[in-house]
């Protein structure tokens, strides 16, 4: 049965289409893109600014419906679920950080962190808590709101909620989108050993090559579908390379 379970993806993307607008301003961002993240894999997304890698991620997520495909998370479709099933199920299993953070500016740190866990009626993990916070050097900052903070802090807060309830797939949009280099740097260390020690998948979106040499496989997206994969070997001079032997 276990061996069974292994075998199932983290996250299965078949055939994915989506497209915005009507008539001649229609415009086709994802092509019957397919993906697969399996059980306990750390990727990345590379692509030229508008190929679709953020509405990826959120059709993942179960915050876009696709126009046509699949979705499968852990096994389970996420595109046949209806609304109220999807967000029960992206609160249990599925962590998001957005490109935009999207924190409650009325909630301190803290009360952002644990808020995916009250909207679920679970009792927040005080522990948990008190450790993530001091892991993303967020503890004396915890009733602080968030615009109260720089941009860096309010990303790392984002990571917090979206790792707090321990999902078992992260879906990450430029997590490092504003932060310095060494603090880029900082974000990827923690999200490789959380993603080691929590043994959860994890699928990030960047532009950055220093993160992306990060993740074991790197994605390629043109043209609305994943043109190529590869493992930078933790190497993020080979990413800026391929990146501009591909994109030239
Ligand atoms: N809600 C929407 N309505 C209409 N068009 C949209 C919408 N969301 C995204 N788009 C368009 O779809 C395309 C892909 O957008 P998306 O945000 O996925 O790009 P991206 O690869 O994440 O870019 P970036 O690297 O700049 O974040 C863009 O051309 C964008 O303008
Ligand atoms: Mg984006």
């Amino acid at each position: 049965m276990d061996n069974e379970k292994s075998d199932v993806p983290a996250v299965r993307v078949s055939a994915v289409s989506k497209g915005y607008g009507k008539g001649a301003a229609r415009a086709e961002v994802l092509r019957s893109l397919s993906l697969e993240l399996p059980k306990g894999a750390f990727a990345a997304v590379m692509g030229a600014s508008g190929c679709g890698k953020s509405t990826l991620l959120h059709v993942v997520a179960g915050l876009v419906a696709p126009d046509s495909g699949k979705v499968e998370i852990g096994g389970r479709d996420v595109t046949a679920m209806s609304d109220g099933e999807a967000t029960r199920f992206r609160r249990r299993h599925v962590g998001v950080v957005f490109q935009s953070f999207n924190l409650v500016e009325s909630l301190d740190v803290a009360e952002n962190v644990e808020l995916p866990v009250r909207l679920d009626h679970a009792r927040p993990d005080a522990e948990r808590l008190d450790a993530l916070l001091r892991r993303l050097g967020l503890a004396d900052k915890r009733r602080r709101r968030p615009r109260e903070l720089s941009g860096g802090e309010r990303q790392r807060v984002a990571i917090a909620r979206a790792l707090f309830a321990k999902p078992d797939v992260v879906l990450a949009d430029e997590p490092t989108g504003n932060l310095d280099v060494a603090a880029a740097h900082g974000i990827c260390a923690l999200l490789r050993e959380l993603h080691r020690e929590e043994h959860c998948s994890i699928l990030l979106v960047t532009h950055d090559p220093v993160v992306a040499a990060c993740a074991g496989t790197v994605h390629f997206l043109r043209e609305g579908a994943v043109a190529a994969s590869f493992a930078p070997g933790g190497d993020p001079g080979a990413v800026s390379a391929r990146y501009l032997e591909f994109y030239r």
